[in-house]
C-alpha cells in the first residue's frame, strides 16, 4: 500500500470528501431537509455545489431521513431521471423483495412499475410501465414520482429529501409548465423536503428572482460564493508542505490568483505543484514555480482547449478574447467601437460563450461582470498566441 505522504492530497475532477470550509452551506442544506422545506441552491460551475451536496447527504442519512439525491443532468431525458427517483425511493423504502413489490403497486400505480433484481448484488430496479409520448408525457410521469414519494414517506412516518442536482437541466428540457408543476408539488408536499442545486447562474436567477416565474418566493435561496482565502491558503499550505518543501506565502497566494479562486481550478493547480515537488526533489515552492506547474496543466489539457477554441467562431473569439483582455467594469458599447466589432455583434458573442460555458456573469455591487467559467484558459489563449 502507498504511504500516506505518497499520495498526493490534492483532489478535483468529483465531489470531494474532504471540504474546506462550507460549514455554513451544509448546515442550511441539512436544516432545510430536516424542516421539510426547500432551497434552492445556486453557484457557479465547479465552486463545490456537489460535494455540499454529497456531504449532506451522508449526515441526514445518519439522522434517519430518506435522501434521494440525483443529478437531472446525468440522464438523457426527464423520464429517465422519473424512473431514477423512482427506483432508489422503492429501494430504500422497502429493502425487502416482497414489500418493494407491494410499495411499487401501492405508490406509483399509475406508472405501471415492474420490478427487477439483478442477479449479481441483489440489486432492485423498477422500471416504469407507462409509455412516453402516449397521454402521460415525461413531466408528469416526474411529477406521479414525486407524489408518490410524499404518500409514501407518510404512510412509512419517514421523513424524504428529494436533492436535485443540476436542476434547471429539467426546465431546459421540459419549458416553463416543468416549473408549475413543480411548484404545485412542493406547495402541498409536507413529507419532503426539497433541495434544488442549479449552475447556470443566470437561468437559475431569472427562474427564482421573477415575480412573473413559478418559482417566486416558493424556498430559500442558498447562494454559493468562492471559498475564503484564509481557509483555503492553511489547506494549501498543510498539503503541499507533506512534500517536505517549505512554501513561500507568494507561491500559495499564486495559487489561488491563477485560479482566479474557482475552487476546482484551485485543486488542479495544487495538485500539479505537489507533483512538481516530488518529482524534482526541490527544496522549496516559489511563485515562479507555482507558474510552471500551470503550463503543465495547460500542456496536457491542451487538444481540450483547442477543441474548445476551434468551436467558436471568428467574432465568437474575437468577443472572448476582448473579455480576457478588458477591465472587469468595462462598458459594452465603448469596447466593441475600440475594437471594431458592431455592439449586437460582441452581445451576441457573450451570450454565445455564456451558453457554451466560457463565460459566466458574476452579480457585483455595481451591476454584473463577466468571468471565465475555466480561469486557466487565459493562460492557455496567452501561451498559443505567443507562438
Ligand atoms: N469545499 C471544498 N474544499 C476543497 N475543494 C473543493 C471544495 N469544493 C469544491 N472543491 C474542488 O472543486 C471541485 C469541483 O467540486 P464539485 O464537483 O463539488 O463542484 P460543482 O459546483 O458541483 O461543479 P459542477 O458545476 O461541475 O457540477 C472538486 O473536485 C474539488 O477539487
Ligand atoms: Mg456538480
Amino acid at each position: 500500500m502507498a504511504r500516506k505522504e505518497d499520495i498526493n492530497p490534492f483532489q478535483y475532477g468529483r465531489e470531494v470528501d474532504l471540504l474546506v470550509d462550507r460549514e455554513v452551506e451544509l448546515a442550511t442544506v441539512v436544516r432545510t431537509a430536516e424542516h421539510s422545506g426547500t432551497l434552492f441552491f445556486i453557484g457557479p460551475r465547479r465552486y463545490g455545489k456537489t460535494s455540499i451536496l454529497k456531504a449532506a447527504e451522508q449526515q441526514l442519512d445518519e439522522a434517519g431521513l430518506v435522501v434521494l439525491r440525483y443529478d437531472a443532468e446525468a440522464y438523457e431525458n426527464t423520464r429517465l431521471l422519473a424512473a431514477a427517483l423512482m427506483s432508489g425511493a422503492v429501494r430504500k423504502f422497502a429493502s425487502a423483495l416482497d414489500r418493494a413489490q407491494t410499495v411499487a403497486r401501492k405508490f406509483f400505480a399509475a406508472l405501471k412499475p415492474s420490478l427487477s433484481v439483478d442477479p449479481a448484488d441483489g440489486r432492485i430496479t423498477v422500471d416504469l410501465g407507462v409509455e412516453t409520448g402516449s397521454a402521460h408525457g415525461e413531466l408528469p410521469i416526474l411529477m406521479d414520482v414525486l407524489n408518490g414519494i410524499e404518500k409514501l414517506a407518510a404512510a412509512d412516518k419517514r421523513r424524504a429529501v428529494v436533492i436535485l442536482d443540476e436542476f434547471q437541466q429539467i426546465v431546459a428540457e421540459e419549458g416553463e409548465k416543468a416549473e408549475r408543476q413543480i411548484r404545485a408539488a412542493v406547495q402541498t408536499h409536507r413529507n419532503v423536503a426539497y433541495i434544488l442545486s442549479g449552475s447556470s447562474t443566470r437561468m437559475m436567477t431569472e427562474m427564482i428572482a421573477s415575480a412573473a416565474r413559478a418559482f417566486w418566493n416558493l424556498g430559500d435561496q442558498l447562494h454559493l460564493g468562492p471559498i475564503p482565502r484564509e481557509d483555503f491558503l492553511p489547506f494549501l499550505r498543510t498539503g503541499l508542505e507533506s512534500t517536505g518543501a517549505s512554501i513561500s506565502d507568494s507561491a500559495l497566494t499564486r495559487i489561488v490568483d491563477l485560479s482566479e479562486d474557482v475552487p476546482y481550478n484551485v485543486q488542479q493547480l495544487a495538485s500539479q505543484c505537489w507533483t512538481l515537488l516530488r518529482e524534482s526533489g526541490r527544496s522549496s515552492l516559489t511563485a515562479p514555480m507555482v507558474d510552471e506547474a500551470l503550463s503543465k496543466v495547460i500542456s496536457t489539457q491542451h487538444v481540450a482547449y483547442m477543441q474548445r477554441w476551434l468551436s467558436l467562431s471568428a467574432a465568437q473569439k474575437q468577443t472572448l478574447k476582448i473579455i480576457i483582455n478588458e477591465r472587469a467594469d468595462f462598458q459594452l458599447a465603448e469596447v466593441a467601437r475600440r475594437h471594431g466589432l458592431p455592439r449586437t455583434t460582441m452581445q451576441r458573442g457573450l451570450q454565445a460563450l455564456e451558453e457554451n460555458h466560457f463565460l459566466r456573469q458574476e452579480i457585483t455591487r455595481k451591476g454584473f461582470q463577466w468571468r471565465l467559467e475555466d480561469p486557466f484558459l487565459r493562460a492557455w489563449l496567452a501561451e498559443v498566441q505567443s507562438q
